[in-house]
């Protein structure tokens, strides 16, 4: 159900200049999906009554991603506080509370999220609730300074003095407010710091001036780290895959090496999946129940059925299925294509734009030709035909059922069911001829 006294601002205006990057930072992917993707699914798994993401100009990108939400263009980036401030006129009327995240903080959990929101709608009325944790090394962060145990300001590290040497408890960004008070409490934030940027973090002192009350939660460090540079997204890489690989392991898959196996946000594994050691998976994977990844293989984009096996050293991409009990062994490619329930495609092809029928075999060294240089065409191979090795089927064409085509064949035209094809030329035997081709060589190499 729609919370429709939450509303959610993430900021995604900074160019992320310590990335290095030509691309904005929240494009930037962790477990193969844009930080600010995964931001926004958090955002939503709180069903929210809006979301509005602040863009930079010119972050088309970004703005595409946000959509169907709402989004501001921040036109000038002054700081965190006049970044929230560009999401106002789209969320002024809604009234309710305002939840602000980062969109460099990917891996914040809806929970920790929600239990920022529940803190904020406690009893005795905090009108921000910041989320924090305590930060390995906190250099970079600012600190939640506390005073009884309440949340009294919060100080960045550029401005921070003495007494918050000792203070690792930082501010991940995320913050809850009362959304009427926050977007007076905008107008009241200055530029006279260090950075001379109007900060967000600024929105709980003046809170405090104004008589209410702040508070704070904590969260884990593997949420709520930030990414500002190349390292610090490897860092949430790492925290993303010990989760991912945690997640897996308790869902019921087997993981032989677990440390070697990358995994994506969205990897689906069934019951007694078997993933062997290497194994690397893109967006778009879901595995059915029962079937084996062997070594080695990199599968993106592909639904691999109950009790499939895959691999080793198999590559599957993007538009995908591979059927129940079907088997891609070793070097096979398979590209935007169907391989049906128990057919066998194990070793050195490639199969692409194709549909493989239902317990067909595809022999060694088989090739798809699905592009003439100019277009993709297809491929259709049905139930039960045998394409015997090293044969290229030229693309558009089809195989019937049943059919079978010998080995070392060049297949341009469709075979009908049941039919055979044999496309090389006829075997000439030559009696002897072995023999005599040695012969010769050896009286030539004593002649010198
Ligand atoms: C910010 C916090 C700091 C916190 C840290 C957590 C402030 C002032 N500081 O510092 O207390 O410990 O995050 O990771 O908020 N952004 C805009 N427009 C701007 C500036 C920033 O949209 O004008 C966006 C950025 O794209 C980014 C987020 O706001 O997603 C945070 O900005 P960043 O510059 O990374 O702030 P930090 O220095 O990391
Ligand atoms: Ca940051």
């Amino acid at each position: 159900m729609v919370d429709r006294d939450l509303n959610v601002v993430v900021l995604a205006a900074g160019e992320g200049a310590r990335m290095r990057s030509a691309r904005p930072k929240v494009m930037h992917a962790v477990a193969g999906r844009p930080m600010i993707g995964h931001v926004l699914a958090a955002a939503e798994a709180l069903a929210p009554a809006r979301v509005v993401v602040v863009v930079g100009p010119g972050m088309d990108e970004v703005a595409a991603l946000a959509a169907p939400r709402g989004h501001a263009v921040q036109a000038r980036r002054r700081g965190t506080a006049h970044a929230v401030a560009q999401a106002r006129p789209a969320l002024e009327d809604a009234g309710g509370d305002v939840l602000v995240l980062y969109g460099d903080t990917p891996l914040v959990a809806p929970e920790t999220l929600a239990r920022a929101v529940a803190r904020r709608r406690a009893a005795d009325d905090p009108a921000v609730v910041a989320l924090g944790f305590e930060a390995t090394d906190p250099a970079g962060y600012g600190r939640l300074r506390l005073d009884g145990g309440e949340l009294a300001g919060i100080v960045e590290a550029a401005d921070a003095d003495a007494s918050d040497a000792a203070n690792r408890l930082c501010n991940s960004g995320a913050m809850a407010a009362d959304g009427a008070l926050l977007w007076r409490l905008l107008d009241r934030v200055g530029a006279d710091n260090a950075k001379g940027e109007y900060y967000l973090t600024d929105a709980v002192a003046l809170a405090r001036a104004a008589g209410r009350r702040c508070a704070f939660v904590e969260g884990p460090e593997a949420e709520l780290a930030g990414v500002n540079t190349r390292a610090g997204l490897a860092a949430a890489e790492a925290f993303a895959q010990a989760r991912l690989r945690a997640r897996a392991l308790e869902g019921g898959a087997t993981l032989v090496r677990p440390e070697s196996v990358h995994f994506a946000a969205d990897t689906e594994l069934g019951r007694d999946v078997t993933v062997e050691p290497y194994v690397c998976f893109g967006p778009g994977v879901s595995v059915g129940d029962g079937a084996t990844v062997c070594a080695f293989s990199h599968l993106e984009g592909v639904r691999v059925g109950d009790g499939a096996t895959v691999g080793p050293f198999a590559r599957l991409r993007p538009g995908s299925e591979i059927g129940d009990g079907a088997r891609v062994g070793n070097f096979v490619e398979v590209k935007a294509a169907a391989i049906g329930a128990a057919a066998k495609v194990s070793h050195l092809s490639y199969v692409g734009d194709a549909r493989v029928g239902a317990g067909a075999n595809v022999g060694a060294g088989v090739i798809t030709c699905n592009y003439d240089g100019f277009a993709k065409h297809r491929t259709e191979i049905g139930d039960g035909a045998f394409v015997g090795s090293n044969s290229a089927l030229v693309a558009p064409v089809s195989i019937g059922a049943g059919a079978m085509v010998g080995a070392g064949s060049t297949i341009t035209g469709d075979v009908a069911a049941d039919a055979l094809a044999v496309t090389r030329a006829a075997q000439r035997a030559v009696e002897g001829g072995a023999a005599r081709f040695r012969g010769a060589r050896r009286r030539a190499a004593k002649r010198g």
